[in-house]
């Protein structure tokens, strides 16, 4: 098999996973928006672990990147394949956004349709959109008129008491018509707007798998991807004999390791080699770099935390991280003494 240097990665990727992109939908398997946690840093840190993933920015405002003093659109060229998530529900400013995003060099604009908290219904979006299918169509389109690259939507299936199948056909049919939207990602839970929190509202509701794989049989022309409890890669197998893709959120962040094995499992790619050390020692360049640029170690170790979950000595590693990493000076060496816990576990070690 030959090896070939992707012109805009650092890392080598063999002809086959080149190929593999071409082979497959780009939805296929990807990691999900989350506020507070796929941030630039986490991004970088995936891709080092699954060349094939589409990887979601956290959700950005459109009032935050219009009027904001920070640049809310940042993001590394290691990350591609990397989707933007808007939150927002005025035209205008979303296609304003979504412009400037496509300028920028993302791949792909997401709009949030399923975000159910009390902050984001007051900004009129997020869930609470689902109830105005006319609405998020004439958002889907006046993006679609601005860019070329694709424009996605990310929902649930339904919201309070509107929570018919046919509900749900409907959203989708006028986002798909109106809107011109092909591509869906849809949580199969519902979303109570009051009473319970985000976090409740990803746990309560109960899934619904068979409405979403029916909802892509009634609507074959579109991609659909399904999204919400799956936990490996052989549930996400399972899924994909239903769907076009999967998108895995808290068990990505929570337990990362799983993405050494998407590539080869779920894209018919070369295996990734590296093992979770080798992964964490390919972090140190961009670790160095961005302590240079003022970054705390930190913001940046808060998203590996997780990488050895189950592996004898990861309690000490997620605890020396965690005491060390916050203090003035923190440098790579921390990250090196954490490893050797792992690497090198005592008797003790859990
Ligand atoms: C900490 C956190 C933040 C989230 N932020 C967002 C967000 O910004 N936009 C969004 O569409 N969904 C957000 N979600 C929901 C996830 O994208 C996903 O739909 C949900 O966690 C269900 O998938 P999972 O069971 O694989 O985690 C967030 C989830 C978590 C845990």
């Amino acid at each position: 098999m030959s090896e070939i240097t992707h012109p805009d990665k650092q890392t080598l990727v063999s002809a086959d996973a080149e190929t593999s992109l071409s082979r497959f939908s780009t939805q296929r398997f990807s990691i999900a928006p989350m506020l507070d946690w796929t941030d630039r840093h986490c991004r970088h840190f995936h891709r080092l672990m699954s060349r094939e993933a589409l990887l979601y920015t956290e959700m950005v405002t459109t009032g935050a990147i219009i009027h904001g003093k920070g640049d809310y659109l940042a993001f590394g060229e290691q990350e591609h394949p990397v989707a933007l998530q808007l939150g927002g529900s005025n035209p205008q400013d979303l296609a304003t956004c979504a412009k400037l995003a496509e300028q920028r060099g993302y791949d792909e604009i997401n709009l949030n349709v399923g975000c159910p908290s009390d902050r984001v219904q007051n900004g009129m979006f997020g869930a609470c959109l689902m109830a105005q299918a006319t609405l998020v169509a004439d958002c889907i389109k006046a993006m679609r008129d601005v860019v070329s690259i694709p424009v996605t939507v990310k929902t649930r299936i339904g919201i309070d008491d509107q929570d018919s199948y046919e509900f749900l056909c409907d959203f989708v049919h006028q986002v798909s018509t109106r809107g011109e939207c092909d591509t869906f990602i849809i949580h199969a839970r519902k979303a109570w707007l009051s009473g319970l929190s985000p976090k409740e509202n990803r746990e309560i509701p109960p899934l619904d798998y068979p409405r979403v794989y029916q909802l892509k049989r009634d609507f074959p022309q579109l991609t659909m991807a399904i999204n919400g409890g799956i936990k490996t890669l052989e549930e996400a197998k399972l899924h994909l004999q239903h769907m076009d893709g999967v998108m895995v959120g808290r068990e990505a962040y929570q337990n990362p390791s799983m993405l050494l094995d998407v590539d080869s499992q779920l894209f018919g790619a070369q295996a990734n080699p590296l093992t979770g050390p080798d992964v964490i020692r390919a972090l140190y360049p961009y670790i160095e770099a961005e302590l240079a640029k003022g970054t705390y170690l930190g913001h940046i170790t808060r998203h590996i935390l997780g990488l050895f979950q189950g592996i004898p000595g990861a309690r000490q590693w997620r605890r020396h991280l965690s005491e060390n990493a916050h203090k003035p000076g923190a440098g790579v060496d921390v990250v090196e003494q954490a490893l050797m816990m792992v690497t090198r576990p005592q008797q003790t070690s859990e």
